[in-house]
This record gives C-alpha cells, structure tokens and sequence, in this order.
C-alpha cells in the first residue's frame, strides 16, 4: 500500500467574503488506513475545512489535496478519490433504499453493481434487509445515514470525509456506525470527519485534532493521547489554557 497522504491541508486558510477568519493556516494530513477526527465547537471551521477538501468553497490561501491533487485547482479530478457523508443525508425520501443507492451510484458515474451488490452493502452498513424496499420517508435519521454511507462505500474512493457523521444518532446506531469506519479504515481509507463527541472520537480515531476559532490548536496521535483525559484537554484548550 502506498504511503503518501491521501488528504491534506496544507496552510490552508479561508476568509469568508464578510471577513469572517473561519480557518487559519490548518495543516495536517491523512494516509491511508487512518482516521482523523476533528473536534470543536460550533464555529470553530470544521466544516469550512471539510468544504474545501469538496471545492464547495475555495480557500483564501494554502490548499486541500487529495491524493495530491489540489482540490481548487483540479477539482473533478480531486473528487474523483474521495466519497463525502454530510451530516444531513441528502438522498430522495420518495425512493426506496435501493432506488437511491441505484440513483446515486450511478450518477457517480459507477454502473457495474447489480441489486445484489446493492443487497450486500445495505446489510453491511446494518440496514435490516425488510427496509432495503422501503420509502426513506419513514426511516429514522440513523436509517437516513446507513443508505447516505452505503452510497459513499459503493463509489470505492480510497478517500472518505464525514461532516458530523453521528450527530442525531441514538447510542446503538452510534456504535454500530463506529464499528463501520473501523472496517473501513481496515480496508485502507483514509477518513477525516468531524464530530462532537470526544468519547467516540478518541476510542476510533489514529489523530485527534482539536479546532478553536479556525486555529488547529491541538493534533495529537493516539499513542500521544494515552493516558491523557481527553475531555479534560479539549476543556482546556477551549479555555485557552494553553495560550
Ligand atoms: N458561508 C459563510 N459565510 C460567512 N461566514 C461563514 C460561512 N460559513 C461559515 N462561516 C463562519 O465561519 C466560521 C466557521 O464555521 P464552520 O466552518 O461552519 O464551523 P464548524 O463546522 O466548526 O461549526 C464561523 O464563524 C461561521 O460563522
Ligand atoms: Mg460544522
């Protein structure tokens, strides 16, 4: 497996139009088979990190590579390696589970599965197979995201970023989707996702790093968590303890 970083911000920044410093000069990167979870509060530029990886918005300087493309420069190429979970799923709740896998899939320009591929991947993400042919219109939120990962895992990019992956998930949905990116950093991709939930992001990730008003103000591995609280640093560093 090839070592290089398959995501990574390098000085990267963003100004938004209104002034606003939303991220200031964020480097880290992602190799395969790791994770790397952003921690923070509201505001503090995960997701205006995360949108530049997507070229959703363009960084006022510094870049996001992907696979070492830039994401600004060469974007439908960038995006070619890289399969994105928001944290709202956006996905058409007239259809049925498979419908949106088949529509999605193949807007994504993949046509080889068949409904048995479609089958499998549903019941690996754990959406009960009574549900694949059912309306999303009455699934929970949890259900909503299984079908929006099951999506991401057919597109086969080596690259995965999720915006609040477990936001509005109960406990057991949670776990279940935590086992998953497990199985998936298994296969070797390379995950940056942001969260809230520090429990869950120092028991899954290989990198923690923590966002204070679009500074990176902490990246540390998980051997350099070992034995530390967690909760306890990340109170701090939102103090601005350590400045
Ligand atoms: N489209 C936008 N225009 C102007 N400011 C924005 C925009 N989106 C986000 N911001 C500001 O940028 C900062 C970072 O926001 P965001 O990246 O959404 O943070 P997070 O995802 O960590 O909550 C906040 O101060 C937010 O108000
Ligand atoms: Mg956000």
């Amino acid at each position: 497996m090839n070592n290089q970083p398959l995501l990574e911000a390098v000085n990267l920044s963003k100004r938004y139009e209104d002034g606003a410093l939303a991220v200031n000069n964020v480097s880290f990167f992602v190799k395969p088979g790791e994770i790397f979870a952003m921690l923070g509060g509201n505001g503090a530029g995960k997701t205006t990190t995360i949108n530049i990886f997507l070229n959703f918005i363009e960084p006022t300087s510094g870049e996001a590579r992907i696979n070492g493309i830039s994401s600004h420069v060469e974007p439908l190429k960038a995006k070619q390696h890289v399969a994105f979970v928001s944290e709202n799923v956006m996905l058409y709740t007239n259809f049925t589970a498979i419908q949106n896998l088949d529509y999605f899939v193949r807007l994504g320009g993949k046509t080889q599965y068949t409904k048995d591929d479609y089958r499998k991947v549903l019941l690996r993400v754990g959406l009960q197979e009574e549900a694949h042919n059912k309306k999303l219109k009455g699934f929970s939120k949890g259900m909503r995201q299984k079908c929006g990962i099951a999506v991401a895992i057919l597109k086969d990019a080596p690259a995965i970023l999720l915006d609040e992956p477990t936001s509005g998930l109960d406990p057991k949905s949670g776990f279940e989707f935590i086992q998953l990116l497990d199985s998936l950093r298994n296969e070797g991709k390379a995950i940056l996702m942001s969260t809230h939930d520090i429990f869950r992001a120092k028991e899954i990730a290989d990198t923690i790093g923590i966002m204070r008003q679009g500074n990176l103000v902490m990246q540390k591995s998980r051997e350099e968590l070992s034995g530390e609280n967690l909760e306890q640093l990340y109170m701090n560093f939102m103090a601005g303890v350590y400045e």
